[in-house]
């Protein structure tokens, strides 16, 4: 276990956990060198602003062969305070789903409007929500800067059904209609900012419903997820299969390096 039974059983009411200071500034400062890298290529992994065509998302980091890999990235997904707390709160062991780095460039970084991730991902043939998100903030997310908003214990709502909206950013996604945002807030509360220093992680639920705003600072904003998901929640062939750094379909279990620290060499 790396997480206690208070932290399980805040992640199971609120639907997230916050913690600070896990990752080291030398540990996030090689992971944004690998972005900065992955940042230049020219492939569908890297997904661009609608308007200002800077990067808004990087996949397949943790793909050491493919063009956006990066050891450092890749490495930190194996590390005990990443891989075992996502154990602990899916109560199995885990794989990679995918992982996916958000960046808002300053004063350009666009919005994300309201919704549950599981709202794409049961798209993938995932029946279960038993996957869990470890953020992990790269600089200082704030609210001038488009930080994330969570609403509390909104999980419990289950995976609502909600429009597809591909014409707002460059990416789509099932967004909760103002009715529905409403009706919600008005029951669970109003949604609170994640803010944070570098180094900072939150933990949240697929069916957490949250969003981010504009970055209107003059600061960038960038952020890595890594999406873990229990082995035993296999996916069913669909149609369409998304490239598996979007989906990864095949469940085997990620091991812990050897080493915990990222600075030092994996075995
Ligand atoms: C997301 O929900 O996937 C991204 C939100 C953000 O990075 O602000
Ligand atoms: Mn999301």
């Amino acid at each position: 276990m790396f997480l206690t039974d208070a932290q399980l059983e805040a992640y199971d009411r609120d639907g997230f956990l916050i913690l600070r200071d896990l990752v080291s500034p030398e540990e996030v400062r090689l992971v944004k060198q690998g972005l900065a890298r992955a940042c230049q290529v020219q492939d569908d992994r890297v997904i661009r602003e609608k308007s200002s065509g800077s990067a808004r998302m990087v996949y397949g980091m943790h793909e050491l062969d493919g063009p956006t890999g990066c050891e450092a990235t890749e490495g930190l997904a194996r590390s005990t305070r990443l891989l075992q707390a996502a154990r602990d709160v899916l109560h199995d062991e885990a794989y990679l789903f995918h992982i996916k780095a958000n960046l808002k460039e300053a004063m350009t970084g666009e919005i994300w409007q309201w919704h549950q991730d599981f709202g794409y991902w049961r798209t993938d043939g995932l029946s279960e929500p038993r996957l869990v998100t470890t953020m992990l903030m790269l600089d200082r997310a704030t609210e001038l800067g488009g930080c994330l908003y969570f609403v509390p214990g909104s999980h419990k709502d289950g995976t609502i059904e909600a429009p597809f909206d591909d014409k707002t950013t460059s990416v789509g996604i099932w967004t909760l209609s103002q009715e529905q945002m409403t009706d919600l807030v008005k029951r669970r509360g109003e949604p609170v900012p994640v803010a944070g220093e570098p180094g900072t992680v939150a933990m949240f639920h697929p069916d957490l419903v949250h969003g981010s705003g504009h970055n209107m600072s003059t600061h960038a904003r960038w952020q890595m997820y890594f999406v873990y998901n229990a082995v035993s929640n296999v996916m069913q062939p669909v149609a369409k299969p998304r490239p598996s750094y979007k989906a990864n379909r095949k469940n085997i279990p990620l091991q812990i390096r050897a080493k915990e620290s990222i600075l030092e060499p994996a075995e």
